[in-house]
């Protein structure tokens, strides 16, 4: 199939990527000119394990190409994925603006039958209201399909390759029927192409993401019940988590969620379940200990040293929002490190990844370290912020020569109480 993708970001370049590796024609537009340049000439401008050596590959094999001109990519394609960003708004509902500008510009450029994808994460409506946008620009007969996508970063392009489920909101057989063929290679192991009406498709994403979020947000309120009574949350999560009703991924508690989709996602929901005349109640109370969430390791870190951070230098490590990304759209270590000096520390943070997204956040007033143990030069305490793998075996006895004091907040959990003690660090996590 000729196939063109709109928004190159980390959803817009994995599918289309992912899609040419299944012998489909791909033309990848984004409107960021700099963002294009740096694709045709064969760089990934984000970081995604797996995406730069498929982009390479279908390059070269002349089924994947990147463009600015979005018309000529309408013009040569039968469906178009609409996979720009739908950033919150002011009042926390998803910011439209760029969904309904694309399809506008695609129903502009038709020269015939078209389907256009929804793969943004889109408020209930949205297909509908694309539909309009396109009738009202153009004769040429199309079908609007609601296609939430469901990967993660980090792991985006084997979620795309390997889906859990396939989720598409059609209004009728023919576009459900193409978007059926174009999934079938990657649900040859048995995954779900699931085809329902557009407003459940629609809701399918905002559920699943704020049901995520929820188990988040539950599971850190329950380390705090153990903390107040001297339980371990660990071992609670591994009983609760090892109920099959249950299952125990999601159950992990930390400095709160972030990222550029829960936080927004929840906020959304919210949004247009008020705008509806409903108070969605739970995703209120999951917000708002997320939000208390992110700023609790700092506040022990505070405490700890009696309420300033004055002539104190913390180590962080780690500040993407999770691990394998570069991504620190609403990281939790924006808040953590904001709270550090703004208590008066000085800060030292590592990422393997989200150096220069950091860089761009808080510029010199952090001290980025070119690598994890430069950050622990003379540092008062480390603090565990990201649980990148590299942070979890690390050289115990030459942290404690280059730190002025053996001290650990680990954010994230990634370590033992026993081994903390057994190497003689001053040992906080969460819930334990
Ligand atoms: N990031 C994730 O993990 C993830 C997962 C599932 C769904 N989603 C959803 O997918 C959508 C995209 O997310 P993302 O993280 O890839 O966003 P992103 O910000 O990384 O990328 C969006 C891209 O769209 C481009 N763009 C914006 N307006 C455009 C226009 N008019 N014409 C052409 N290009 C345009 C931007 O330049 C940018 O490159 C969002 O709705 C998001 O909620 C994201």
């Amino acid at each position: 199939m000729r196939i063109a993708v709109v928004g190159t970001g980390y959803v817009g370049l994995v599918a289309g990527a992912c899609l040419a590796e299944t012998g489909n024609d791909v033309m990848c537009v984004d409107k960021d000119e700099a963002k294009v340049r740096t694709l045709r000439r064969g760089k990934i401008p984000i970081y995604e394990p797996g995406l730069e050596e498929l982009v390479r590959r279908n390059r070269l094999e002349k089924r994947l190409a990147f463009t600015t001109d979005l018309s000529r990519a309408v013009r040569a394609s039968d469906v178009i994925f609409i996979a720009v960003g739908t950033p919150q708004g002011e009042d926390g509902s998803a910011d439209l603006q760029h969904v309904m500008a694309v399809a506008r510009d695609i129903a502009r450029a038709m020269n015939g039958y078209k389907v256009i994808v929804d793969k943004s994460t889109v408020p209930v409506g949205t297909a509908e209201k694309v539909r309009d946008v396109i009738r009202r620009e153009t004769t040429h007969p199309f079908s609007v399909v609601s296609n939430p996508e469901f990967l993660k970063q980090g792991a985006a392009v084997d979620d795309f390759l390997r889906p859990d489920r396939v989720v598409i909101g059609a209004e009728d057989e023919k576009a459900a029927d193409l978007m059926r063929q174009l999934y079938l290679p990657f649900t040859r192991t048995g995954a779900p192409i699931m085809v329902m009406d557009c407003a459940s498709a629609e809701i399918c994403k905002y559920a699943a993401n704020a049901l995520l979020a929820t188990r988040i947000s539950f599971m850190n309120e329950v380390a705090t019940l153990c903390e107040l009574f001297g339980a371990d949350v660990d071992q609670v999560r591994r009983a609760v988590g090892s109920d099959r009703r249950i299952g125990p991924s999601f159950l992990f508690p930390g400095c709160g969620y972030g990222g550029s989709c829960f936080p927004k996602d929840v906020k959304a929901i919210v949004k247009f379940s008020a705008d509806k005349g409903y108070d969605f109640q739970i995703l209120r109370a999951v917000e708002a200990v997320n939000e208390a969430q992110k700023a609790r390791l700092a506040e022990r870190i505070i405490r700890h040293f009696g309420g300033t951070l004055k002539g104190r230098t913390i180590a962080v490590w780690g500040l993407s929002f999770k691990p394998r990304t570069d991504d620190m759209r609403e990281a939790p270590a924006i808040v953590i490190i904001n709270r550090l000096l703004q208590a008066g520390a000085k800060v030292q943070a590592f990422d393997p990844a989200a150096m220069d997204s950091a860089r761009r956040i808080f510029g010199t007033r952090v001290m980025f370290a070119p690598h994890s143990y430069d950050a622990l030069a003379g540092a008062d305490a480390l603090a565990v912020v990201t649980e990148w793998n590299e942070f979890r075996e690390p050289d115990f006895a030459r942290m404690r020569k280059v730190m002025a004091a053996p001290v650990v907040f680990d954010g994230r959990n990634i370590y033992t109480k026993d081994l903390m003690k057994a190497h003689g660090f001053t040992y906080r996590s969460i819930g334990r």
